[in-house]
């Protein structure tokens, strides 16, 4: 309500419908008229007061300002003499958030968090907000919060034979900032930068809006094709373990051969590890970096998919020649980030409740997951083929059909069914967000809409 009144009043001010000079009602005259608290509009008033919309005189009523001049348009603003630069315009009609909330989700990267141990974590953040207003007026360290990077290096070392101490460990607000790090040192419009095709858009985007050229590198059953490298690639991103989207992993032969290239070329290897703590059959491979002895790998984890993502925490192991460039350019972002989650956090990865909650995350969604296998090997064999993966939060697939995924996904859409299209390279499906008895019939219609996408598709062939 406050801001509602403020919004009408400040509007009338400004298109000369409230006059400098005239005289507002008593704040409890407009409040019973409006039929809210005083209270209420007394901020208004005071709001606008502050920012000189209004004047008050002693013993007379609160007036508008001398001074303030109609705008020129009454109602809509007149055309923006600023030009959004390039490629800000695009990435800014990409990036508007989308619609949600279909009945049947299978979106991707988002994981279920009814189950986190919330009870629990807000007794961390209480007893770390304790501890740490006793030390609340100074900056804090921009490379991380210490005993998180202790805690961050003793569990990547263990889960994904990461090798690092906590000195190597930059924490950041999700895998994103980490990214962003590291194109404000390394991309600049000089610069290409090798991205996975099909790959990750949010990491592409971020390099494209430092005005690197982009190179799109193809990706097979066994990965990043790195034959396929352009040699100029000064940065090259990377999902190795569960490639996104199609859920493949690099294999060895190919991973040394990045390594080998990126060292003869002088590039840095993004190695994004988002979800790989989720896995389902053999032991995954460990990561790019454990076998990188040349100091080129920039390792980035993030604990939006085994945690929530709001809880905005990631983080980035770099080789020492590189690191304080990054840790130099974080603190010229932001600083460093807020003490107060790291430190819960700290305590929950030190304290074993991460490990548990992985183990307990892991059963449940390996029941969802190989539900959905059932169900899209009874229902579905004939229509979709699917991308090997032994890890990650969801499952993609070729379509068989002659149909593109932007077909598939627009008419599962119309049968409430998300499900990510992927163009050509088909459709990927997520199982952090559904339950699992929602998947037989979520996967019931999405047949049914293929079949309809199907009819449509062989109507325009024919030509009818
Ligand atoms: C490929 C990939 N990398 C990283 C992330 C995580 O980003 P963040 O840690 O910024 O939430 C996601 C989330 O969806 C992702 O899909």
């Amino acid at each position: 309500m406050t801001r509602q009144i403020y919004r009408q009043l400040r509007e009338r001010i400004l298109d000369g419908r409230l006059k400098p000079g005239d005289r507002l009602p008593a704040s409890r005259e407009l409040a019973e008229e409006l039929a809210v608290a005083r209270k209420t509009v007394t901020n208004v008033y005071d709001l606008l007061l502050s920012e000189g919309f209004l004047e008050s005189r002693v013993g007379s009523g609160t007036f508008v300002a001398a001074g303030i001049s109609k705008r020129r348009n009454s109602t809509a603003r007149a055309a923006s003499p600023i030009v959004i630069p390039e490629p800000w315009e695009r990435l800014s009609l990409r990036l508007a958030p989308s619609r949600q909330g279909l009945p049947f989700d299978f979106s991707l990267g988002v994981p279920d968090s009814s189950r986190f141990p919330f009870p629990l974590w807000r007794s961390l953040l209480a007893s770390q907000a304790r501890l740490l207003s006793q030390n609340a007026s100074a900056y804090a360290d921009p490379q991380g919060y210490g005993p998180l990077r202790e805690a961050i290096a003793k569990y990547t070392a263990f889960t994904r034979a990461v090798v690092c101490d906590s000195n190597d460990v930059i924490v950041t607000n999700g895998a994103q900032q980490a990214f962003a790090l590291i194109a404000s040192v390394f991309a600049s419009s000089a610069t290409t930068v090798a991205v996975e095709h099909p790959g990750y858009d949010r990491a592409r985007w971020l390099f494209e809006s430092h005005g690197a050229r982009i190179a799109e590198v193809p990706v097979d059953e066994e990965g990043l094709l790195v034959e396929r490298l352009p040699r100029q690639a000064k940065v090259v991103y990377v999902t190795p373990s569960h490639q996104f989207p199609l859920g493949v992993r690099l294999s060895l032969p190919r991973r040394l051969a990045l390594l080998e290239w990126a060292a003869k070329h002088g590039a840095v290897v993004i190695e994004d590890d988002y979800d790989s703590e989720f896995r389902f059959a053999a032991r995954p491979l460990d990561s790019l970096q454990s076998l990188d002895r040349q100091g080129v790998v920039l390792y980035v984890g993030t604990f939006s998919k085994v945690l929530f993502p709001g809880v905005r925490i990631g983080f980035l192991v770099a080789p020492e020649p590189l690191r304080s460039a990054l840790i130099a350019a974080r603190q010229l972002t932001d600083r460093h980030g807020p003490l107060l989650v790291q430190a819960a956090l700290a305590r929950f990865v030190q304290e074993g409740h991460l490990a548990r909650y992985i183990r307990k995350m892991r059963r449940i969604y390996a029941e969802r997951r190989e539900k959905l296998l059932h169900c899209l090997e009874t229902d579905l064999a004939h229509s979709l083929e699917l991308w090997p993966s032994v890890a990650g939060l969801h499952i993609a697939a070729r379509v068989k059909r002659g149909l593109s995924g932007d077909e598939v996904a627009a008419s599962a859409e119309r049968a409430g069914v998300s499900v990510q299209s992927l163009g050509e390279h088909g459709i990927a499906l997520g199982y952090g967000a559904i339950e699992p008895g929602q998947i037989d019939e979520g996967i019931r219609r999405l047949r049914q809409s293929i079949d309809r996408a199907e009819v449509g598709f062989c109507g325009k062939v024919n030509g009818r």
